[in-house]
């Protein structure tokens, strides 16, 4: 079999890497043999080892060649795109991490790929090395999912921990993910929850085999997350993590990228560091939870070989595909929320009832109360008097 890696930047040299050192294995499990014929990338900016490989900048010449199976992992969107709907139409298997380009283009992608009998898989796509999405699609297809949570974007779950833990600056934390692999080559898709928006939009289409726009799941990044409110919250018995959520109620979904406040006993409050993990609520299965790295260059390469592997071993078994469009009912569930206005608890016992809100801080930032679960619409009514510093969900 005749494989060929576009990009070989840190994940690109991590599946060349890993290829070569578990070449043993791979053959073994495949029961065949596989050889890297064709890489395209700029430059070989870690000076791997080549020889014996057609080194190209010329997307044709792969397009145009014998090789069988494609990773795609030179990141982007448009070109991206065009090259794999080529590739496929062209009849080459093709795997890819690229989760900016599958959360606007994967149903097309899927169904050409369905069209021309050759598998389109993207494993990596979500939580790096955790297998996420052959859990989903396989391990948990009896199911109605009904809730997915998760901590979907390393970079700013490091950065969380360290402020949390260390007291570190955000710049100092988010300095430190890049240096560690962790980051987007443009790190405001993670700080700014959109890297986790594509994987809860990912994650949802295959949970509930809908078609789901991505700007349907609503998100709030930590770029304005204060130290503040994660000391406020922490002595309050919360962790403040960045979390994707996806929920149906009554056959309507709602799905957000957002700081939440988890209880400190609960698993996903304590996954620190780069680390990641995925919830998922099922009729039969009640709860489940996937830990895992969620980012790297051998970790993502473990899922991106994986898939190339289950490929090599079964060819084409047919891609998910999608029928009619979800239903969205955005931000319309209940959820208890926290949040910190500018004035004293004294306004908030004057306009509030009593019932609805327990102060669990009150100083020189301001009074910071928990509530009692309500819809973001009548949270904002409520409060449309008072100074809304920060007002984050609650986890059940
Ligand atoms: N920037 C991403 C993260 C990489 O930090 O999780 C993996 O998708």
């Amino acid at each position: 079999m005749k494989l060929a890696v576009l990009g070989l930047g840190t994940v690109g040299s991590g599946v060349i890497n890993l290829l070569r050192q578990n070449k043993d294995i791979i053959e073994e499990r495949i029961n065949g043999n596989f050889d890297i014929t064709h890489v395209f990338a700029r430059d070989n900016r870690y000076n791997l080892d080549l020889s014996g490989i057609i080194h190209t900048q010329d997307i044709d010449e792969i397009i145009n060649s014998d090789v069988d199976l494609v990773i795609e992992v030179m990141g982007g969107i448009d070109f991206a795109y065009e090259t794999i709907k080529s590739l496929l139409k062209s009849g080459k298997h093709v795997v890819t991490a690229n989760k900016d380009m599958l959360a606007i283009h994967v149903e097309e992608l899927s169904r050409i790929a369905n069209e021309n009998e050759v598998q389109f898989n993207y494993e990596a796509s979500v939580a790096g090395g955790i297998p996420v999405i052959l859990g989903l699609q396989y391990g948990l297809n009896a199911n109605h999912i009904t809730r997915i949570m998760g901590i979907l974007n390393g970079t700013t779950n490091y950065i969380l921990t360290r402020m949390s833990q260390d007291d570190w600056e955000f710049d100092y934390a988010l300095n430190q993910a890049q240096e560690l692999g962790y980051a987007e080559a443009d790190p405001t898709n993670d700080i700014g929850g959109f890297d986790a928006r594509r994987k809860t939009a990912i994650l949802s289409r295959l949970a509930y085999r809908r078609e789901i726009d991505m700007e349907d799941v609503a998100v709030t990044g930590i770029e304005e997350l204060e130290l503040t409110d994660i000391q406020i919250a922490k002595e309050a018995g919360y962790t403040i993590k960045l979390i994707g959520l996806s929920e149906v109620q009554d056959g309507q979904i709602d799905m957000m990228v957002t700081p939440m406040l988890l209880d400190t006993a609960t698993q996903l409050a304590k996954v620190d560091e780069a680390m990641n993990a995925v919830y998922f609520n099922g009729d039969a299965i009640g709860e489940t939870m996937f830990y895992g790295p969620g980012a790297g260059s051998m970790e993502t390469a473990s899922a991106i070989v994986a898939d190339a592997m289950y490929i090599l071993s079964f060819g084409f078994i047919g891609n998910t595909v999608t029928e009619g469009k979800a239903p969205i009912a955005p931000q319309s569930f209940a959820r208890k929320y926290y949040v910190r206005v500018e004035e004293s608890t004294t306004s908030l016992e004057n306009a509030l009832d009593s019932n609805f809100f327990e102060v669990v801080y009150s100083g020189e930032e301001g009074t910071a109360f928990t509530t009692e679960p309500v819809t973001m619409e009548d949270a904002k009514a409520q409060l449309k008097d008072f100074n809304v510093q920060a007002i984050y969900p609650i986890a059940d």
